[in-house]
């Protein structure tokens, strides 16, 4: 694409000559990291950038560059980067001991404050990560039922173990990586999502379904949005079963409600998971739910009952103090609703911002969200999805999962006008204001302009 005449150089040529030391650090990581990143969403061709430091809704590069960031920690920062009060706590559970190697106050505190939060936490059961709370929740939920099939959508993600990694991008019927064995597959049954039909085939063509497991928000961090009627079926036709209903609020939790998806749709699942918010940016995760099905982790005095029947559960890390620390300061502030509300008002800002944009500029696409979760879609293909139209949803599917071709073209445009997208999509958090949104909106008109002008859009 040739640069037009009110710029010196095309967006691509400007991205590859912007960031020096960032191109330097990524020459050095791929001679020492598989592909180079240690996540593949954090994967950017030709190189991406690398960041030094994080405060509030902002993050700076090794070039000295100032973004105003949207990963927000893939969604964990709620209350933004580096909040004085969760700072202080880690500094001060640092300083304690990282690993105490036996029980703390901590983890009890962590427990209650998860507990009188999310709708459906009889107990808690904490891990190091969402992809741990997953696995251990589909367990429990085997262990709990004595069946051995889970029901998952498709374009669902819940983490990278092997029963999830089935059905996650297209094609379906491959899983998302190699490796996973066809015995373990054979135990997931795929069910496209927001379809009751197929949901009930599904549940009436087995007596052996333990689970059913679902983004309750919608598919890959609600790229394809939930509809509330979907939900509520789902809640009804797995209760009458007797089937386990698994939410998976590693994003939604604390962010689409203080008590996450469950409190914004009022559906109670009979578990969830959680991680990300929960440990203030810090690593950790929990299995939360029903009194009668966590039970399963619980020894008792029957012999029997620990060797056979149990599911046990170590993990050096569960509850570490240092992820209490930080996860107990965030959620106490959580607790009061401001910081999920502020998130969500700005979150509704911004779109609004961006479709306006669009629409001024006459660009094909549209920017949608619930909660304070938005994504943006441009180009000739791109959904219109400015309300959401569960109609129209079954046909934009893949292109809602996968994105447009002009996905990375308008990130690394964002990312020149100083704003950091997570591909075109993002979290906001308690600390973006409407200034910084506006100076976002006005970016996105920018990067627009110039897309235009390269005849890329
Ligand atoms: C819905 C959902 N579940 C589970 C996970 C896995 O969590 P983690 O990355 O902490 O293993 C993620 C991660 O992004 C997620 O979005």
């Amino acid at each position: 694409m040739a640069a037009s005449s009110k710029y010196d150089m095309t967006i691509e040529q400007e991205y590859a000559a912007r960031f020096p030391q960032s191109q330097q650090l990524h020459r050095e990581a791929a001679a020492h990291l598989p592909g180079g990143v240690t996540h593949m969403a954090r994967s950017f061709e030709p190189f991406p950038i690398y960041v030094d430091r994080c405060v509030g809704p902002y993050k700076w590069d090794v070039d000295g560059n100032r973004y105003i960031d949207f990963w927000t920690g893939h969604g964990a920062m709620l209350l933004g980067h580096a909040h004085p009060a969760v700072v202080e706590a880690i500094q001060e559970q640092a300083a304690k001991g990282t690993h105490a190697g036996g029980s703390t106050r901590r983890e009890i505190e962590w427990a209650q404050l998860i507990m009188e939060m999310v709708p459906c936490a009889e107990s808690v059961k904490f891990t190091s990560s969402g992809t741990e709370a997953t696995l251990l929740a589909l367990r429990a939920a085997r262990a709990a039922t004595g069946k051995s099939k889970i029901i998952k959508f498709e374009g669902h993600f819940h983490g990278w173990h092997d029963y999830v990694a089935c059905g996650v991008v297209e094609p379906f019927d491959v899983p998302l990586s190699a490796g996973i064995p066809e015995a373990v597959q054979e135990t997931v049954i795929l069910v496209p999502f927001n379809d009751p039909d197929a949901l009930n085939a599904a549940l009436d063509a087995s007596d052996d379904i333990a689970a059913v497991i679902a983004e309750p928000g919608g598919s890959y961090d609600d790229a394809v949005p939930s509809n509330p009627s979907f939900l509520a079926h789902l809640r009804a036709e797995t209760a009458r079963r007797g089937v386990v209903l698994i939410f998976d609020e590693v994003v939604t939790g604390f962010r689409y409600a203080v008590g996450g998806a469950q409190e914004y749709f009022d559906i109670t699942p009979d578990m969830t998971t959680l991680a990300k918010v929960m440990a203030g940016g810090l690593n950790g995760g929990a299995v939360v739910g029903r009194r009668d099905i966590m039970a399963v982790f619980e020894p008792t005095a029957d012999a029997h009952w620990n060797r056979y029947q149990m599911v046990p559960h170590p993990g050096t890390f569960n509850a570490n103090p240092l992820s209490a620390a930080a996860g107990v300061a965030a959620l106490q502030i959580i607790a009061s609703g401001v910081p999920t509300n502020h998130a969500q008002e700005m979150m509704d800002l911004m779109k609004r911002g961006f479709n306006e944009v669009l629409t001024r500029r006459g660009v094909p696409g549209c920017a949608y969200g619930r909660a304070s979760i938005f994504k943006t879609y441009i180009g000739a293909e791109a959904p219109r999805l400015t309300r959401l139209d569960f109609s129209n949803l079954k046909d934009d599917t893949a292109t809602l999962l996968r994105g447009t071709p002009l996905t990375p073209l308008l990130r690394k445009g964002m990312l020149l006008n100083g704003v950091d997208m997570m591909r075109a999509a993002g979290f906001l958090s308690a600390a973006h204001t409407p200034d910084i949104v506006e100076e976002t909106v006005q970016a996105f008109d920018r990067t627009l302009a110039r897309m235009q002008a390269e005849g890329a859009v």
